[in-house]
């Protein structure tokens, strides 16, 4: 079986082609091209989002096609990133994967966003059970398998912004370049000395909002590298101390990070430290498969048809909850 994927649902535009020969075996992933809009200092802008996906689209998909080596009439699926992410950029996505899956006579697959992240780390680590921190933009969230309900359970999440828009503001506050978490990664390095920042951590949740507030109200003579560093090491532990006390609380025996924050070397050591510790597996994405990526909405929909788990409502869903999907793979 042949699956494209399509992923818009914020700053990436990415296709990729998928194929699975016999179940059991693992997904190969025979294409992964995604042209992304790059940072700017007034954040992102929906509109313009959208446009730059619009431009993109053609492009994109005869590339992952050409590498793939495969035509569009050879594709048994389309499945698409439903949610939640940006309307403007969501809708785009829909109405491209739509029309392909009307025009090829092939079903069309809506992928939660979320889910994907969980699932493409899942399939490349050889993860079974594992408890998952998953970190991007938009998202924070500790969540696990729930064998009764069949659903993804949350234990915590961020109670204002994601960890990413977080780290994303003190970028583009510190002027950064470029004005983003990447940014503040680079910067970081360079750092000598930590500032005592607020610490939120409620039970398994987090809180990012006064943090950042006190950032912005730092000394203007602070180093940019010292705040950068400050900015990390704060907000890394406290995620990481949330997911320690879910992993002690649940007891599993493995740990994934996903998520487009995952790709930080930072962040991934304090996790890595933390369940060594506890005697649990560590697993992460490849840099390309953490952050968004058409291949994770291809793997997760060849799953969800190959388990009947295709959803009635295909139209894309701005708020959509990782909690909403049923898991029956
Ligand atoms: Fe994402």
């Amino acid at each position: 079986m042949l699956v494209l994927g399509i992923e818009s649902t914020a700053h990436t535009l990415g296709v990729s082609v998928v194929q699975h020969e016999h179940a059991g075996e693992p997904i190969s992933i025979r294409s992964n091209t995604l042209d992304k809009f790059p940072s700017t200092r007034e954040g992102f802008i929906p509109r313009k989002l959208a446009e730059h996906h619009a431009n993109a689209y053609r492009s994109v998909l005869e590339q992952s096609l050409a590498q793939a080596r495969v035509q569009l009439r050879d594709l048994d699926a389309v499945a698409y990133s439903q949610g939640p992410g940006i309307g403007h950029s969501l809708r785009l996505g829909y109405a491209a994967a739509a029309s392909l899956s009307a025009f090829l006579h092939i079903p069309l697959v809506p992928v939660n966003h979320g889910v994907a992240h969980i699932e493409i780390g899942r399939e490349t680590g050889h993860l079974q059970d594992p408890l998952v921190l998953y970190v991007s933009g938009g998202n924070t969230q500790i969540t696990l398998r729930d064998k009764k309900t069949r659903h993804y359970r949350v234990l915590g999440e961020t109670l204002d912004i994601g960890l990413g828009n977080f780290l994303d503001h003190v970028g583009r506050h510190l002027e950064l370049s470029p004005p983003d978490a990447v940014g503040v990664m680079n910067a970081a390095k360079k750092g000598a000395r930590l500032i005592e920042l607020p610490y939120s951590v409620k039970g398994m949740s987090v809180s990012f909002t006064g943090l950042l507030t006190r950032i912005e109200r730092l000394p203007k003579n602070e180093r940019k590298q010292d705040v950068a560093l400050s900015a990390q090491e704060t907000s890394f532990a406290m995620v990481t101390e949330a997911l320690e006390r879910a992993l002690c609380h649940e007891a599993k025996p493995e740990v994934l990070l996903v998520g487009g924050n995952a790709r930080n070397p930072r962040l991934q050591e304090m996790v890595r430290a933390m369940s060594d510790e506890h005697n649990a597996r560590f697993g992460c994405p490849s840099f390309e498969l953490a952050g968004d990526n058409g291949a994770m909405i291809a793997v997760t929909g060849l799953k969800m048809l190959e388990h009947r788990a295709v959803p009635r409502d295909k139209k894309p869903k701005q708020k959509m909850r990782i909690d909403e999907q049923k898991i029956t793979w």
